[in-house]
């Protein structure tokens, strides 16, 4: 990057807001100077650990600091609209963790603040950013599997497998009223259009709630820990456990998605198949490095990240030769960076960017409403 020095403040320091801060740590010219969480002590010791020079228990003396260019928002879901507004106003740019918002009227209005105050604002949908989705979406473009004839897209997890497993997102005012479709589900709608480069515009969903009733216990564990303690009250739930979502792209090819977040032994388990009239393209989240090229009247490929193997613009995402694994991490770090380059260059107010702006955050959030809308009435929903 160039030579100014960018100068970020994290919002957040829970699971995600850690790798946010050694992401941005990895990108040149990229400085983490204040770090605001509301858990005091967490956010003391975050910034002594990182030997960040500030750090606020509130978010808005973080927003005072006239010398941060960007801010990260890293808090739960629910948080991400009043934040993102007020670091909005506050002049700065903002670069927002996924699902943008609880709902589209939130989302649809951040679209328009950042257009109104010229504001860099981006999702952050970090696995289009790994060096195999590039080159499926650069083979895509390139036509190197034929017409595509129709796509699967798979994200299964275990961290709820159990009625005591219990975090923030089962709350509805914290984590919204979907919830497999908006935590993971949103990924995968972002993946595969990105691959594609073709929007979803009709989905039919059906949800379902494996546990009505989960137990909450003394204390609530952090995103992937262990609750602890001694169960406190049963709490109904509403929001779905798995999903499958039947997908229609605006070109007319048609897909599947397979959601669950109580698939025992699946921990990040994304994938996505592209089934083309030559080939097939598939690539496994937990095996980052790979891609999969499924072939007919020869055997199928496995390509390895490497710069001297891969197409296009996918090729600057080999960071590393060939056999040192790239991985979930070095995807994050791509998509931040793609994002401060925006920023360095003065492009960020063009309509396309590579990271996934807020409107392509807005439009996701009309898919997961699409989806809740389409499983209670059992009928296919356009977005509009
Ligand atoms: N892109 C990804 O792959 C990915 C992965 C995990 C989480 N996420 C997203 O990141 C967000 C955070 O998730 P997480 O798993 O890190 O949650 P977490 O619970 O581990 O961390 C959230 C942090 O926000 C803090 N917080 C709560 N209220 C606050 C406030 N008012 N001001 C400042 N800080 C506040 C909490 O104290 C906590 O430290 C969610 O929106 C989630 O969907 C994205």
């Amino acid at each position: 990057m160039g030579e100014k020095v960018l100068r970020i403040g994290v919002i957040g320091t829970g699971f995600i807001g850690k790798q946010h801060i050694e992401a941005i740590r990895r990108i040149p010219g990229a400085e983490v100077v204040a770090v605001a969480d509301s858990n005091g002590e967490m956010v003391k010791s975050v910034s002594e650990q990182l030997h960040i020079p500030s750090y606020y228990s509130d978010y808005t003396e973080l927003l005072k600091k006239k010398d941060i260019d960007i801010v990260h928002n890293c808090t739960p879901s629910a948080l991400h609209f009043e934040i993102n507004k007020a670091v909005m106003k506050s002049g700065k740019h903002v670069y927002c963790e996924k699902p943008l918002t609880l709902n589209t009227k939130e989302s649809e209005e951040l679209v328009q603040l950042s257009k109104e105050k010229g504001i860099a604002a981006g999702a952050n949908f970090n696995y289009r950013h790994n060096a195999m989705v590039q080159e499926m979406h650069e083979r895509v473009k390139n036509n190197s599997i034929g017409e595509i004839l129709v796509v699967h897209g798979q994200y299964l997890q275990d961290w709820l497998l159990y009625d005591t497993d219990y975090d923030w997102r089962l709350d509805p005012k914290l984590g919204g009223e979907s919830r497999a479709v908006s935590d993971i589900g949103s990924h995968c709608f972002d993946t595969m259009q990105y691959i594609l480069n073709k929007k979803i515009i009709s989905v039919y969903a059906n949800l379902i709630t494996v546990y009505p009733i989960r137990k909450r216990t003394e204390k609530v564990g952090g995103t992937y820990s262990n609750q602890q303690g001694k169960v406190l009250e049963e709490v109904s739930i509403h929001s779905e456990d798995v999903a499958f979502i039947m997908i229609k792209f605006e070109n007319g090819t048609q897909g599947l998605i397979n959601l669950s977040q109580v698939g025992a032994g699946k921990k990040n388990g994304l994938s996505v198949t592209i089934s083309g009239s030559t080939a097939s393209l598939e690539w496994e989240q937990e095996r980052p490095d790979k891609l999969w090229v499924g072939h007919r009247d020869s055997g199928n490929e496995e390509i390895y990240a490497s710069s001297g193997f891969l197409t296009g613009a996918a090729k600057r995402y080999a960071l590393l030769p060939n056999g040192h694994p790239l991985g979930w991490t070095d995807a994050l770090k791509c998509a931040i960076q793609s994002f401060y380059e925006a920023i360095l260059h003065d492009t960020y107010q063009e309509d396309k960017q590579n990271y996934a702006t807020f409107a392509d955050g807005h439009y996701i959030m009309k898919l997961v409403e699409a989806c809740l809308i389409s499983s209670q009435h059992k009928e296919w929903v356009d977005i509009q």
